[in-house]
């Protein structure tokens, strides 16, 4: 029986819906450059020497410079002051060659990672991090700039189903970057949205119930089988690393969900890979 389930669900491809679009993306930067002379510049800030965020700056570097927008990491010491970085930022807000701004987090513990984004450019705030494109999300306005996870987490989920109006949703996890985020998405999508966090109680209860299940938690395999409606839409945001184990793992126990789930994301990729 568990073979004829597995040949129903969908395991969503998001490296080759990540493909595809980034051929689209590319075609457009290639007709903002001929038919406007603009030429899309990004300009990551890295402080310190986090070697998870070298890696997810090479990664985002990599990416841009393959559809055509230049990118150039600036590097600084983990002792720099709030105000250095503050300076450089005012100064990369009034380069007009520069079209994007993004800063890798987290900041050292002595810096107020709040007062530094809220610095940047809204219309430069790549990340949507900046109170300004928080609140506009927050609205429901349009002209505002999204975090990338949770805008990705939809496009994939939109993948599987174009409407998803009327659809109950839960999102675990409340974080800025993510479950927030992904929760006044889903709600603009006109589901019905229950966000779950550490304090909620009986979550198997309400992701049994919900049509969409997105996991942002930061704990291995803490979503299980039991807890999924079958036919449910299953996407594992979660990147953790165990002991002993190369692997990297999602918040979703893949293998048991999949049964369950009509379309699910998979787990993968080992410690320090792109
Ligand atoms: N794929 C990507 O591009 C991408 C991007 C960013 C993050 N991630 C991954 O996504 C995961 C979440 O990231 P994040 O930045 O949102 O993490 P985070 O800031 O640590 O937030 C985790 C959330 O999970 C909740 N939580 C923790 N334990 C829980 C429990 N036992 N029951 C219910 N909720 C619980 C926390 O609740 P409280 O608020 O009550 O503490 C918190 O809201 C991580 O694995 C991260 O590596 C992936």
């Amino acid at each position: 029986m568990a073979g004829i389930i597995d040949k129903m669900v969908k395991i969503i491809d998001g490296k080759g819906i990540a493909d595809s679009l980034c051929y689209s993306l590319s075609e457009n930067v290639k007709y903002l450059k001929k038919r406007y002379s603009v030429f899309p510049c990004l300009k990551v800030i890295l402080v310190g020497k986090n070697p998870a965020s070298k890696v997810y700056v090479r990664n985002k570097q990599k990416k841009a410079e393959s559809i055509g927008i230049s990118s150039e990491t600036i590097s600084l010491p983990s002792d720099i002051s709030e105000d250095e970085i503050v300076q450089i930022i005012h100064k990369l807000n009034s380069d007009s060659s520069v079209n994007g701004i993004l800063v890798q987090l987290p900041l050292p513990n002595h810096m107020n990672t709040n007062r530094i984004i809220n610095v940047i450019n809204v219309i430069k705030d790549v990340d949507g991090f900046h109170d300004e494109n928080v609140g506009k999300l927050v609205k429901g306005e349009k002209n505002c700039l999204i975090p990338c996870t949770p805008q990705g987490a939809l496009y994939l989920i939109k993948t599987i189903e174009q409407s998803i109006a009327g659809k109950d949703a839960v999102v675990i996890g409340r974080s800025n970057i993510v479950g927030k985020p992904m929760f006044h998405l889903l709600l603009q999508e006109n589901c019905t949205v229950t966000i779950l966090h550490s304090r909620s109680k009986d979550l198997a209860y309400y992701c049994s119930n919900a049509d969409i299940v997105v996991a942002a938690v930061g704990k291995a395999h803490f979503v299980q089988s039991g807890w999924i409606k079958n036919g449910a839409i299953v996407i594992d945001v979660g990147i953790n690393s165990r002991e002993g184990d190369t692997r990297l793992v999602g918040d979703v126990d893949f293998e048991a969900v999949k049964t369950k789930a009509s379309a699910i994301t998979p787990e993968g990729g080992t410690k320090g890979s792109p």
